[in-house]
């Protein structure tokens, strides 16, 4: 059976991949956003996770507006990425687990959900960008990515990406082999990119999200998408992908770690590291 370990949340922003890339992490700027990721290295080089199921969004590299699934899996052996536009270079590879990805499609399509299933998706800074903040020396796990639409309205609600994660959750417990897997979900917290509250940032919201998600996240379910946008930005909606990562949480969830940092380009970004432990077996009476 397939053990999840825990979730991690983090922000995508691509001006991060350029900060990678030009050595800049010691930078004044760029320190209290890299120095969050100590524990998160710690805690993954002793868990040592085999596959890594990310939930993100596209931005137009994979999808385009013309074309956009609510929800879309990968099933491929591989995830490329390509000259994205945002002047970062093109990232390494991800290896894909088709085998899994074959069984949470089943499981998801059993629970539902009319996915669209992918063998072939180019993955953008949403996955890359995580991937290479939390294994910086190029060594992850095999990856799943579930694609969810946070671009184009109408957008899933809350309840459902957080319904979403759940199926994850169950098929990744009905899994037969032996996996570590560690559940991530990318994006947020608060920003907004264009029109007039450009800039937009709400450290209050963002404290709420991260503290209700560890302990109750069936409480955020009563956001609607426009409470959402008016409260997180029009693309902190990207929260929807930490729902996704919750709802995959099926044991007593905890809170490790956490780091807050305003800004990071536009963004309020945050890493939260939530840990899954299975829940106690009730004793026989
Ligand atoms: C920024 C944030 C994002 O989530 C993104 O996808 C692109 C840019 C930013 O803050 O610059
Ligand atoms: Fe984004």
């Amino acid at each position: 059976m397939a053990r999840i370990i825990g979730g991690i949340g983090t922000t995508h922003v691509p001006a991060i991949g350029k900060a990678i890339a030009d050595g800049k992490q010691n930078d004044p700027y760029w320190t209290p956003f890299f120095s969050g990721f100590h524990a998160v290295h710690k805690w993954l080089a002793r868990e040592k996770p085999d596959v890594a199921v990310v939930f993100s969004n596209d931005h137009g590299l994979n999808f385009f507006l013309d074309k956009l699934p609510t929800f879309a899996v990968g099933a491929a052996h591989e995830y490329r990425n390509e000259d994205e536009g945002w002047g970062i270079p093109v990232s390494a590879t991800a290896k894909g687990d088709a085998a899994l990805s074959w069984h949470l499609i089943e499981g998801l399509v059993g629970d539902g959900f009319d996915i669209t299933m992918c063998q072939e998706m180019l993955v953008d800074h949403a996955v890359t960008i995580p991937l290479n903040l939390m294994w910086p020396d190029g060594n992850w796990p095999q990856i799943v990515p579930v694609s969810i639409n946070t671009v184009q309205h109408p957008l899933p609600s809350m309840a459902r990406c957080f319904e979403l994660g759940r199926s994850v959750g169950r098929a990744l417990m009905t899994y037969p082999k032996d996996l570590k897997v560690v559940v991530i979900g990318t994006g947020g917290l608060s920003h907004q990119l264009d029109g007039k509250r450009a800039g937009f940032i709400n450290r209050d919201f963002d404290t709420l999200c991260m503290d209700q998600l560890t302990s109750d996240p069936e409480s955020l379910t009563r956001y609607t998408i426009p409470h959402l946008v008016e409260l997180a930005g029009a693309q902190g909606v990207e929260f929807l992908n930490w729902m996704a990562m919750r709802g995959a949480l099926p044991g007593t969830v905890s809170e490790l770690h956490r780091n807050y940092h305003i800004p990071i380009s536009n963004t309020a970004a945050a890493t939260l590291v939530l840990e899954n432990r299975p829940r106690a077996q009730r004793k026989a009476a």
